[in-house]
């Protein structure tokens, strides 16, 4: 598989000090700094959006990894691309295309379409593309758009998404497994509920990027929570 790649999610973090809790994370080992973006529509909270990612930019070099969990996915490209996102990690069951409210109510063929747009959107914006799946979403719905070579990485999301601090579910990872067996080399993200406890579940799937919010930002000792992920996940 490819490279471990530890990603904190900066939703455990203080707001109120964000790019010496970027920083911090950065010095202590992390690859990639996770941005967790929220509307209040998809999910059932709200976070930061282009604004922050515009400000944290400018004090870090950092691999910006946006996590959009909001509606209407193609509204936010530019302006992500614009603040200086690097990955943008948008919810299949989000991607409906302009006007149209859910992915569910597409005919096939829309869907389809809807998605192979904002890849190649999100590419044309000059950022990664990445696809999420909530954890009752099937892993076979996202296989067609890596296959055409749109997509950089899958996110495997380990918990319902919209809230930091939630408990793994085992389940979800057989997903990734299942994308590992199709993929060999595609980047496979999990997210939420990550920590020394249940990342050795993840590894054994296949997943290389590993998200961890509370179990990083509420360690002791950070550095050594994010070099246990990084081994379990090289071994
Ligand atoms: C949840 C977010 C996660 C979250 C992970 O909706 O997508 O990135 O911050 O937090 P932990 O690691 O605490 O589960
Ligand atoms: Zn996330």
């Amino acid at each position: 598989r490819p490279a471990a790649t530890i990603a904190p999610s900066i939703l455990s973090a203080d707001f109120a000090r964000l790019a010496e809790e970027c920083k911090r994370m950065v010095d202590l080992g992390a690859d990639w700094l996770h941005v967790d973006v929220m509307d209040g529509h998809f999910v059932p909270n709200l976070t930061i959006g282009a604004p922050v990612v515009a400000s944290l930019r400018k004090h870090t070099d950092a691999f910006l990894d946006c996590h959009l969990m909001v509606s209407n996915p193609e509204q936010w490209v530019k302006d992500f691309a614009k603040a200086g996102a690097d990955m943008y990690t948008f919810h299949l069951e989000a991607a409906a295309g302009p006007g149209a409210d859910d992915w569910h109510a597409l005919s096939p063929d829309a869907a389809h379409q809807a998605v192979v747009d904002l890849c190649r959107g999100i590419r044309a914006a000059h950022m990664h593309v990445g696809i999420a799946l909530k954890p009752s979403t099937p892993p076979e719905l996202v296989a067609p758009y890596v296959a055409e070579g749109l997509v950089d990485m899958v996110l495997v999301m380990t918990v319902e998404p919209g809230f930091g601090g939630q408990s793994f579910m085992p389940q979800a990872v057989a997903k990734a497994a299942f994308l590992r067996n199709k993929f060999p080399d595609l980047n496979i993200q999990v997210d939420g509920g990550l920590a020394p406890n249940t990342i050795d579940r993840a590894a054994e799937a296949g997943a290389n990027v590993i998200v961890a919010g509370s179990a990083v930002f509420g360690a002791a000792d950070p550095a050594a929570v994010m070099t246990t992920l990084k081994t379990s996940v090289s071994a």
